[in-house]
């Protein structure tokens, strides 16, 4: 049988949020769907909140201020939107930019799981606590936001999002500096033991591990999270792997 791209499987996806008529009354005041935007096969995907004006305009996610502003963190760390893909929880822009609802997230929830089953990324970045709670329920933004967690065996980044930013000088700082740790973490996912459930979908009440760091050529762990995984016994760590994967 020929193989499907991974294009025309996102494609398929796509026609089925139609076919399906998932959240009628979003979509009846929208626009467009808009689905996502970028490469297939990347080792990154961005996954916002919902379109906004422009974004419903346009039928792409991340095309206003926040889009200009994601773009030049992108380029900051010599990537391209070319390079990553980026998309929504909810597709289908809500009425005058309110939050989505939780049944609306519930409702994209199943299409943005087949979207990363589909291109496999090595790091999913949440941008917002919208995305971050769906996919990876229990953990709070501002607690966590710059931490890679590793989740059903897919690793998470979860950042602030652009929008929710741009106006505070000291958060938009925080997401920059967030924002530059990206090449080291997604260097990072290559030492990963196998994942045995890769992209299997959020499961209710299912811990969070912590995505332990590389200890440095010091062989001391950058962060205290490092360094209290290295104060264990060595022989509950697994010898093979170089990054350390813990609940
Ligand atoms: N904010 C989002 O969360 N998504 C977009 O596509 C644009 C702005």
């Amino acid at each position: 049988m020929p193989k499907v791209s991974k294009s025309d499987q996102l494609e398929k996806i796509k026609a089925d949020i139609i076919k399906n008529n998932v959240c009628p009354e979003l979509a009846s005041g929208a626009t467009q769907l808009v689905f996502g935007d970028g490469n297939p096969e990347a080792e990154i995907v961005f996954i916002g909140e919902a379109p906004g004006q422009k974004e419903d305009e346009q039928g792409l996610p991340f095309v206003g201020a926040a889009g200009r502003f994601l773009n030049e963190m992108l380029e900051m760390i010599g990537l391209k939107r070319s390079d990553v893909y980026i998309t929504n929880i909810v597709k289908y822009r809500p009425p005058a930019n309110r939050d989505p609802l939780p049944p609306e997230k519930a409702a994209f929830l199943p299409y943005l799981q087949s979207q990363l089953d589909v291109i496999k990324p090595k790091l999913v970045i949440t941008l917002g606590r919208h995305s971050l709670e769906v996919l990876v329920p229990g953990l709070k933004i501002s607690q966590c936001h710059g931490q890679p967690k590793r989740y059903n065996g897919q690793v998470y980044l979860p950042l602030f999002h652009p929008a929710a930013v741009l106006y505070n000088n000291s958060m938009r700082q925080t997401l920059i500096d967030d924002f530059k740790k990206i090449p080291q973490i997604l260097a990072r996912t290559e030492n990963l033991p196998p994942i045995s459930k890769p992209n299997s979908g959020p499961k209710i009440n299912q811990p969070v591990e912590a995505f332990r760091p590389v200890p440095t050529a010091q062989g001391r762990p950058e962060s205290i999270e490092g360094r209290q995984a290295q104060a264990k016994p060595a022989k509950s760590r697994p010898a093979q792997a170089k990054l350390q994967l813990e609940i």
